[in-house]
């Protein structure tokens, strides 16, 4: 165990721990071979349906606060799941949120923009600017004229990067998850055998490999990468992965063998779903009732359907598939998904 909750201050926004929900009917329709389970980090919170990013954002909040902050500054794609959580935490706080929302996605629906998230984090009260820049998960500039203009205006900005990730305290949420995660399988009476998640701007496993590796998982820890920038994910995983083990105190380095991310599902691009990714929505959708989204889950679903298919995981195995939210984007692909 890292025992964070010991070391780092924690804002609480999430429920508490996230159902475990086993996905017989899926398993059952690959074959059998494996026994698959969801972890539902997509049912963390009630801040506007929440999402893995509340979970890291518990980390940075203290500092937020501490530091006399009070807007909230960030960045994504115009559909962010990332920002419109945002937008939520800076309403719960009685903050002002600020969001740069890039043209991540060449998808051309009549609604892309008016939808979903970007819908939610309008109507929360954040001042939304949209900025026709493509897709990047670095620090972008128009994120730091973002920052200035607030300083200029006399606010007191706290900056929260892309997914929350490139961020000193980024890697913490998840690296507490896997505390969580254990407290769960002693109660199940069994422990998981993989661990799939999707990752893009690299917070999320990142935290997930340090804090699975005290119990030699972190290999175990399949990223399904959705960027369609793979290089530059697996980098930043590594790289806040890395900070993220000698913040906490873990006693061994990690290295970029512990980092395993398949790279190919994210096609044809960041934010496109492929004709497999619509097929995995849709399976999950009518096998499980379980909806994911074509920008991050339907890429993790789909991947996680075929490695099984492919035989990658032996008889036997227990996979944890988390889900990490992002659903309402769908709704900004309402063409797309007319007749189901
Ligand atoms: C729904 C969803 N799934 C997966 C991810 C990927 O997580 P990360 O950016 O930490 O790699 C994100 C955010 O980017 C997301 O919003």
């Amino acid at each position: 165990m890292l025992d964070l909750d010991a070391k780092f201050p924690r804002h609480k926004l999430t429920f508490g721990p996230t159902p475990i929900e086993r996905l017989a009917r899926l398993a059952r329709h690959l074959g059998g071979g494996v026994e698959i389970y969801a972890k539902r980090e997509d049912c963390n919170s009630g801040l506007a349906f929440g999402g893995n990013k509340l979970r890291k954002l518990e980390y940075l909040i203290p500092e937020a606060i501490a530091q006399g902050c009070d807007t909230l500054v960030s960045i994504g794609g115009v559909q962010s799941n990332h920002t419109r959580q945002v937008a939520a935490v800076a309403a719960k706080l009685g903050m002002k949120c600020r969001l740069v929302q890039e043209s991540w996605v060449p998808f051309a629906d009549a609604v892309y923009d008016r939808v979903g998230n970007i819908l939610m984090s309008r109507v929360m009260g954040a001042e939304v600017e949209l900025v026709d820049q493509g897709f990047d998960i670095g620090i972008r500039a128009s994120w730091e004229r973002a920052l200035d203009e607030v300083r200029a205006r006399g606010g007191r900005p706290y900056a929260i990067p892309a997914g929350a990730s490139d961020h000193p305290l980024g890697g913490l949420g998840y690296a507490g998850f896997a505390d969580e995660v254990r407290r769960q399988e002693a109660e199940l009476g069994f422990s998981f055998d993989y661990i799939i998640v999707c990752s893009v701007t690299g917070s999320t496993q990142a935290g997930m490999v340090v804090g699975f590796a005290p119990d030699g998982r972190a290999r175990r820890v399949i990223g399904i990468d959705a960027s369609g920038t793979p290089d530059q994910t697996h980098a930043q995983i590594l790289r806040i992965a890395q900070a993220t083990a000698a913040r906490v105190g873990l006693n061994r380095e990690i290295g970029a063998e512990d980092v395993v991310l398949e790279r190919d599902y994210a096609g044809p691009r960041y934010g496109v779903p492929s004709d497999a990714t619509n097929a995995a929505i849709r399976l999950c959708a009518r096998l499980e009732g379980m909806m994911t989204d074509p920008v991050y889950e339907g890429k993790s679903m789909q991947g996680m359907i075929d490695l099984v298919k492919k035989g990658r995981f032996p008889a036997g195995a227990r996979l944890l598939y988390v889900h990490l939210g992002g659903v309402p984007a769908i709704n900004a692909y309402s063409y797309l998904y007319r007749n189901g």
